[in-house]
């Protein structure tokens, strides 16, 4: 069989880590979830739950990719027995499940690079998003998304990934701080920043239930916790670099570029009428889009410029996490059938295509996707692999974790217990928060 494929640099692990991290989570969601729910309050949440939930976490899946340098799903039967292969399955499922609707959405930001060139949205945001959100065109933009992602997963981990993801990560980075002073300069700013950055504890303390498990799973899917792709990854380091150390720079990265993306998103929404508007609040999943392009609207000519940069970022971000979903069930056909990994990315990004057609079709499809992901499917999967490297493969992780870190050995017994009891606990409490309010969904939308 052919040489399993590596990453070239240590720095090409960590940038790719954080390509898949950073995304639509980050820049879509985190700042428009901070913006309707709460503020600094939320934020304040979500920094505690990445770097308590989401940091030992995101170490389990490193210590398991590592260890057995396979793909996400054999990795679990080899390290221990061969029926916790299931654990790695399911994250399988789930990662295919979220990239079909995820590339819907990078659909739509393709499109809105263009609408923002034009000034096509300018004269109705709310109409505009209404009508290209679903149909033949919304369709088309999926298709092409998808295959430019299974474009740069068919060119390999070090050759594609590795390369695409140098590229991309410095790229969004320098364009969200541009767009950031930009942002300072709009007359909304200081209110905005003083909603971000002052926590009104009190509205944190009467909608508790609601804020935290939202704040958890924001952490987990920013991320990309319990899909595989992280254990993907980190199965293709070659050495024994620090993980806790790589760990640590992944969830730092990821959480400073989310919380850059707030600088310019608040001021952005803020600077429509002096906050966020009320029919983008109580949005579905186009919320987002209609409000941004509401205030980019507003700003004439400017907005047409900014807003091409704007839709830019967004679509690297998203781009370079959608890869880290198709890496997945590519590294398992290549590493466990000996299949071709350009047809395979081509073959699966065709399947998970037709499959993002029905969110492609109608938003309400895209919006259950989402929900089922968010409050049952992601929490699901990682508390199982939690469970996995906390207690199932235990001394044994620590010593995975180990290597490389200098003799860093007070640290590994703290993680380990860390795993088996608080962050198994508060991922089970954000599963059964998550799932007791699944009734709310609306029901499954008709074809
Ligand atoms: N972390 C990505 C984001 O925040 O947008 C989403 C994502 C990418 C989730 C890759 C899962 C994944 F494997």
């Amino acid at each position: 069989m052919a040489q399993r494929e590596t990453w070239a640099t240590r720095v090409g692990f960590i940038l790719a880590a954080v390509g898949s991290a950073v995304g639509l989570g980050n820049i879509w969601q985190f700042p428009f979830k901070t913006a309707t729910n709460g503020g600094a309050a939320f934020v304040f949440v979500y920094l505690l739950a990445a770097v308590l939930i989401g940091l030992p976490a995101i170490l389990g899946e490193f210590v398991v990719g590592r260890r057995s340098k396979l793909n996400a799903i054999e990795a679990f039967g080899r390290l221990n027995r061969p029926s916790w292969t299931i654990v790695g399955a399911l994250g399988l499922f789930i990662g295919m499940w979220i990239l079909s609707y995820y590339s819907v959405v990078g659909g739509w930001v393709i499109r809105y690079v263009f609408g923002s060139a034009t000034g096509a949205y300018f004269g109705n945001p709310g109409e505009y998003f209404g009508a290209i959100s679903a149909g033949v065109d919304a369709i088309a933009l999926h298709g092409l998304f998808m295959l430019l992602t299974a474009g740069i997963v068919a060119f390999g981990v070090e050759d594609g990934i590795e390369k695409a993801t140098k590229l991309m990560v410095p790229s969004i980075v320098f364009i969200l701080l541009a767009l950031a002073v930009y942002a300072a300069t709009l007359p909304g700013a200081t209110d905005a920043y003083a909603y971000y950055l002052n926590p009104d504890f009190e509205y944190l303390f009467n909608n508790l239930g609601d804020v935290v498990p939202f704040a958890v799973s924001q952490a987990f899917f920013s991320l990309s916790l319990g899909m595989g792709a992280m254990i993907t990854y980190s199965s293709y380091i070659d050495g024994d670099e620090s993980l806790p150390s790589d760990g640590a720079t992944i969830v730092v990265l990821n959480t400073l570029i989310g919380l850059l993306a707030g600088f310019v998103v608040l001021p952005l929404l803020f600077a429509q009428q002096g906050g966020v508007s009320e029919t983008a609040a109580g949005g579905g999943p186009g919320a987002l889009f209609v409000a941004v392009a509401s205030a980019f609207a507003d700003l004439g000519t400017a907005g047409r410029a900014v807003g091409v940069v704007f839709f830019l970022v967004v679509l690297i971000a998203a781009l370079s996490s959608a890869i880290s979903l198709l890496e997945v069930v590519t590294s398992y056909m290549v590493d466990k059938y000996g299949f071709d990994r350009k047809a395979t990315a081509f073959g699966f990004g065709a399947v998970l295509f037709v499959v993002g057609t029905f969110s492609a079709a109608n938003t309400a499809w895209l919006g259950w996707f989402d929900t089922i992901a968010y409050k049952f499917l992601l929490p699901v999967s990682v508390l199982l692999g939690v469970f996995f490297a906390g207690w199932v493969l235990g001394p044994v992780a620590v010593e995975e974790l180990r290597k490389g870190t200098g003799g860093l050995t007070r640290f590994g017994p703290a993680w380990l217990w860390m795993l088996r009891t608080f962050v198994l606990v508060a991922v089970l409490a954000t599963l059964l928060l998550g799932v007791d309010t699944l009734y709310e969904m609306p029901p499954i939308p008709s074809l």
